[in-house]
Formats: C-alpha cells, structure tokens, sequence
C-alpha cells in the first residue's frame, strides 16, 4: 500500500487529486477557522511574529486558496507593498486568484514549483512557505530556492504542524470505525496511517535542522489554542478530506466497494461525534502547530 506521506509528496496527486479543487483544503481551513480556542486569527498571529513595515515585496510559495495571501496583500497594499504568489496546483491558485481580483490587491498569481522558483536572487523582504514543504520532495532543494529569493537580511514564515496535531481526531475515527463495524484489520491500517500522516518531511520536531542548512537564524513559535467543536458536519468534512482516510479505503478493496465502506466510515463517525457533543457540548481536539522564523 503507498503511505500517504509518500502521496503527499507527490506532485501529479498534489495537482491533480488533493488541490485539484478547493474543496478539501477550505474544509480543513474552515474546521480551524471556526473552532479555534483562540481569538487570535491564524494570519495576524503569524504575521505578529514578524516586522512587516519595511516590507516591500513578498512571495507566499504554495498560497493555496490564499488563506495567507489575501490579508497579506491587505496590509502591503496599504503600504504600498505587492505579493507573488505561487502554487503547483491551479485547483486551489484559482481561488486565491479569484479572491485578490474581487478586491483588486496587488497579487500576481502564477503556478509553479517552489523548487524552482520562476524569481531572480534577493527579489523579496519576506518569503511565506505556510503549511505546504511537507509536500515537496525535493525539500533541501526547496528550501535553497527560498533562501536564494529572499534579500540579505529577509525573513522567511514557514508554518507545519508537529507529531501531536489532530491525533484526537484519529482517535475518534478508529471508535466511530469499530462501532461501525470496520474490521480489526482495517482499523489498524488507519491508525498505522495515522501515524505516519503525523510524522511529517517537514515538522515543528524537524523544520529547525531543515531551515538551519541555509539559514543562520531560526526560531520556532507555538500556536497556543486547541479546537473545541461544537457541531458534527465540520469535523466530518474534515475527516473526509484527509489522505490518510483515501489511502485506507482505496487498499481495503472491500467487496461492498470502496465508496460504500467510505460512506460508512463517515457515517459512523458523524454519529459518534454528535453523541459526543450530545453529551459533553463539544469535542475537544488537540492542536500542534506553530511556524519557523528564519532570516
Ligand atoms: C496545505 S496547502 C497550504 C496552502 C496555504 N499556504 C495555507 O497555508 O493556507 C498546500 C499548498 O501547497 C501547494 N504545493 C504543494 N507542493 C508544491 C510545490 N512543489 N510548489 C508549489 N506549491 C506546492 C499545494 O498545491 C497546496 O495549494
């Protein structure tokens, strides 16, 4: 069976299956958006964590739908500022692209490989890599390109997620599949899958050597908050756009067909967490995530 940290590195499923619509990534987006223990916004904690007055030009490699991008461009924009942006994937750069024009912000959009990067040396004051050099397989060559594009003195924000994040969520999973009748077998695939969709290429455990090869200055900072989740279809939807769920049931061949035992999986798992809810008001689910400052 390929593990699904081997798929989340490869390009043509990047492309072509997990971002080739916004879907998947908006509902992970919107699980955290909502329900996020902290009031703080995930962007302007980010961007906190830097100086952005001097900043003139910026890059946000694999801005996704533009989670990052968008109010990014808000605040260059009020300083005259513009932001390059840059995604393998034209499912999810479409988005972004859609959202910059609707408020005319000084993006340029464009797809493209963060492993080689379509910019001359020193071209920007700040580079973003958020959440996405777990998915490039050339990672050291990934980040020699952003240390190449970034000015003497720039800074790069690199956010990930550490072994912790959203286990509770597998958890849930492996009781919803075995109330649901998912076989033993099957279960253990999940959690083994699970597990493996936490040790991420790109880490809060490992970014710091990684980012250390071409940076002289790296520091880490946790995102403190947890998810308290207080109805059923957003966790679902977030359960289903997961690889590791995909990887399991497309292995598992089950006679009923894949889709079937999918289909089943969620369902027990939506009935298990409004029980939860029923009973306790919420489901609580821990989060590991933080970003890299480098210079
Ligand atoms: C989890 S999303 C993160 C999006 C955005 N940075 C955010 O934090 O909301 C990962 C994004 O990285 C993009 N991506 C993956 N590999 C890439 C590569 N080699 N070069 C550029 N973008 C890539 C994907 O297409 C996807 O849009």
């Amino acid at each position: 069976m390929t593990d699904s940290t081997d798929l989340m590195r490869d390009k043509t499923e990047v492309r072509e299956r997990q971002y080739a619509d916004p879907g998947k990534l908006s509902a992970r987006v919107d699980l955290h958006a909502r329900y996020s223990t902290n009031p703080q916004p995930v962007q302007d904690w980010e961007f906190g964590l830097v100086d952005l007055t001097g900043v003139r030009r910026a890059l946000d490699a694999g801005c996704g739908t533009g989670n990052f991008l968008v109010p990014l461009a808000r605040r260059l924009a009020a300083q005259g500022g513009s932001v390059e942006a840059l995604d393998l994937a034209e499912g999810t750069l479409g988005e972004a692209r859609a959202r910059v024009a609707a408020e005319g912000l000084p993006v340029t959009c464009r797809i493209g490989d963060v492993e080689a990067l379509p910019f001359e040396d020193a071209a920007f004051d700040l580079v973003l890599a958020n959440y996405m050099l777990y998915h490039v397989p050339n990672l050291e060559g990934a980040i020699a390109e952003l240390r190449r594009v970034l000015r003497p003195g720039g800074t790069l924000l690199a956010a990930t997620n550490g072994a912790a994040h959203m286990a509770d969520l597998w958890d849930l999973a492996d009781y919803a599949c075995q109330d649901a009748g998912v076989p033993e077998a099957l279960r253990a695939e999940l959690r083994t899958h699970a597990r493996s969709y936490s040790r991420l290429s790109f880490s809060l455990e490992n970014g710091a050597d990684w980012l250390g090869r071409y940076f002289s200055e790296v520091r880490l900072e946790r995102r403190p908050g947890d998810l308290r989740v207080t109805e059923a279809e957003s966790i679902v939807a977030y359960l289903a756009s997961m690889w590791a769920l995909d990887a399991v049931v497309s292995a598992a061949a089950p006679p009923e067909g894949a889709a079937a035992l999918r289909s089943r999986i969620l369902a027990g798992f939506r009935a298990h967490i409004a029980d939860r809810i029923a009973a306790d008001g919420a489901v609580r689910i821990r989060i590991d995530t933080g970003a890299f400052i480098a210079r």
